[in-house]
């Protein structure tokens, strides 16, 4: 080795001892006869001293050296002098006095600062993701990811499940992305298509009798880029046979509680995590992955609003349509009539970006004695707004926002605006984790446009029990047995009970636009297979980037991701994707033919 200690272990107690460490140069101070060299490596940073004097061919050395420099120092620990200890750092109470250093390698200058924590252009972090990755914290949140990953593992493994690995070029799994295909060479005009997830061979895993099976799984799909999704990116997939949905859920919340606790050091807002049903997440939180790290709520007040004289809720109410009221606790209470103006109408915006015709409010004063402010005030008598403010549990200074229309704007409208308050009043808190389930979903959500039943997850997934008979008689009302894990407003895990039994497979088919002939074609392997014995079986799978980044308390997937892709589905560093050689599309019989705007840019 070219070091004895790395720079992030040296303490009080080694004073005296002689060393050998390498690294690079985060930062360098020349105070003439002394120069001071900040040495980094992955486990920290050590202050090396090097002294004119005592050193002079080190010190000459040191003269040349600028930061990123890759360099070995020998010298001798020792604990720093009174009063220059550096309390930010781990090894701050001492330095090593070098006696000989040599420098391994020169870096040109780096195109943005590795030694300081401020904002770099993402295309530029992107482009020179090798030295992005240099930076403390990306490698802080790259080993969180290795670390999540491994307990993961053990955690698996002491509970008997096997990590089976399956292939990557495989035939479509859909999970409602597009594929990306492959072409095959051997077979022309064929292609393999990459797993968006590996539910079809974990099913088949269970009939094959491993019981308990899990994955760090490779997934890919493609579709539209956000901060949270990637194109190809990792899931914990899982799959248990003779089970029913509670034990997978309570697998999944004793590894993401012990997760958080053990590995990330924070500790869930919320334990055990609460379950939600869709329809409630929906009504409450305007969404089916709330937030639950602020308690920012819609309440129905429907029954108090429509006896109101405001005509729109009046008529809303008669017609079955909701009120419903988002309390923004203490908004009210810093603005002057001008500044409550102006957000109230940002807010009016937003709802009418979401589909919404309004959005009135009530500003409570903050002084008892004061009116309520706002357009409808007057059209609630003093015993109504009474009601409205009890139930609301509103406080002097709160901003009262109603929603009014079909329930599907009213939820879109309780989603955003809910996001805007938390952000504006500083709720969310990056340091803070709150989990919760969703169970209850609809089986199916009806598609309009052709005329059919889409899965709500996919077509393998179990009704609950109760409600099979539905599948005959009313298949919009079915719920599934599907349960989604969501953590700080992000879907991080998704998993269902499976159908095993054939008599229950073939009444989807026809519902979802299948026929049994087109579904062989697509699945015959797997409903063949489940002519042999299948057992019971269900599962789950985790989005490890997502759980990482809420884990780390990032904004967006590509802070735990080594090599990303940029929203465009490019790396901008290697110039993926790119190109190939004609004779490489030769061998596989495949032509381009693009128009002439598509053609690639040089
Ligand atoms: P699902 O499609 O819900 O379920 O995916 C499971 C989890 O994977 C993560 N995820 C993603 N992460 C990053 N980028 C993406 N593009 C992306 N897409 C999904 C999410 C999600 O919760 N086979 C089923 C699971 C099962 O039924 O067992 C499946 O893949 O965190
Ligand atoms: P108007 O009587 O149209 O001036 O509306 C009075 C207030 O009610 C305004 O603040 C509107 O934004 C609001 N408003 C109108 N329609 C709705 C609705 N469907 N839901 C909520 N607020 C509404």
């Amino acid at each position: 080795m070219l070091k004895t200690h790395n720079c992030g272990e040296l303490r009080p107690k080694d004073d005296g001892m002689q060393v050998v460490m390498a690294g690079w140069v985060h930062r360098r101070r020349d105070q003439g006869g002394v120069i001071f060299i900040d040495l980094r490596d992955r486990w920290g940073i050590t202050q090396i001293v090097v002294n004119q004097e005592t050193a002079p061919q080190a010190h000459q050395t040191a003269s040349e050296v600028r930061n990123e420099y890759v360099i070995q120092v020998k010298g001798v620990v020792r604990v720093r002098p009174e009063g220059t200890a550096n309390p930010e750092l781990e090894t701050g109470e001492i330095e090593v006095a070098a006696q000989e250093l040599e420098i391994l390698n020169r870096a040109k200058t780096p195109p943005f600062y590795i030694n300081k924590n401020e904002k770099i252009d993402e295309v530029v972090r992107m482009k020179y993701r090798y030295l992005d990755l240099r930076r403390p914290q990306m490698q802080r949140n790259i080993v969180l990811r290795h670390k999540i990953v491994k307990f993961i593992r053990d955690y698996l493994d002491e509970r008997g499940f096997v990590e089976i690995e399956t292939p990557i070029l495989f035939k479509t799994t859909p999970e409602g992305a597009r594929d990306f295909l492959v072409p095959s060479r051997l077979l022309p005009g064929h292609f393999y298509a990459l797993p968006q997830s590996p539910q079809q061979l974990k099913q088949l895993l269970m009939v094959a009798g491993y019981e308990r099976y899990f994955q760090i799984a490779r997934c890919f799909r493609d579709e539209d880029l956000r901060g949270d999704r990637q194109p190809e990116f990792t899931q914990l997939d899982l799959e248990m046979s003779f089970v029913e949905r509670e034990d997978v859920m309570d697998l999944i919340e004793g590894l993401m509680t012990e997760l958080t606790i053990k590995v990330a050091g924070k500790t869930p807002r919320f334990m055990p995590f609460p379950r939600l049903k869709y329809y409630d997440a929906l009504d409450r939180y305007g969404s089916d992955k709330p937030d639950l790290r602020y308690d920012i709520e819609a309440v129905d007040v429907t029954d108090i609003a429509g006896k109101s004289a405001f005509p729109v809720f009046v008529n809303n109410a008669a017609e079955g349509k909701p009120v419903r009221v988002l309390r923004a606790p203490g908004m009210a209470r810093e603005l002057s009539g001008t500044a409550l103006r102006r957000v109230t109408e940002e807010l009016e915006q937003m709802a009418k970006a979401e589909g919404a015709r309004g959005l009135a409010w009530m500003a409570l004063p903050a002084n008892e004695s004061d009116e309520v402010k706002g357009p409808i005030g007057k059209f609630f008598t003093v015993e109504q707004k009474a009601e409205l403010f009890e139930r609301l549990g509103a406080e002097p200074g709160d901003l009262l926002l109603f929603m009014s229309d079909t329930r599907e704007v009213v939820w879109a409208v309780t989603d955003r605006l809910r996001r805007h308050i938390a952000e504006r009043l500083g709720l969310a808190d990056p340091e803070q984790i709150a989990f919760c389930w969703v169970i209850d979903f609809p089986m199916f959500h009806w598609n309009e446009e052709e005329q059919r039943w889409d899965p709500s997850q996919h077509m393998f997934t179990l009704p609950v029990p109760e409600d099979i008979p539905l599948l005959d008689t009313d298949p919009g009302k079915a719920r599934g047995s599907q349960y989604d894990l969501v953590c700080n407003g992000y879907e991080v895990a998704g998993g269902s009970i499976r159908i095993h039994d054939r008599a229950i497979q073939e009444k989807i088919f026809p519902l979802i636009g299948q026929t049994m002939e087109r579904a062989r074609e697509q699945f015959g392997h797997m409903l063949e297979a489940f002519e042999y014995g299948t057992p019971p079986h269900g599962g789950i799978a985790s989005g490890i980037d997502r759980l990482a980044m809420v884990l780390a308390g990032e904004p967006n997937i590509r802070e735990v991701i080594a090599f990303p892709k940029t929203q465009s589905g490019a790396d901008i560093m290697a110039h993926a994707p790119s190109v190939p050689e004609p004779s490489q599309l030769e061998e596989l019989h495949i032509r381009v033919v693009l128009e002439p705007e598509k053609k690639p840019q040089p």
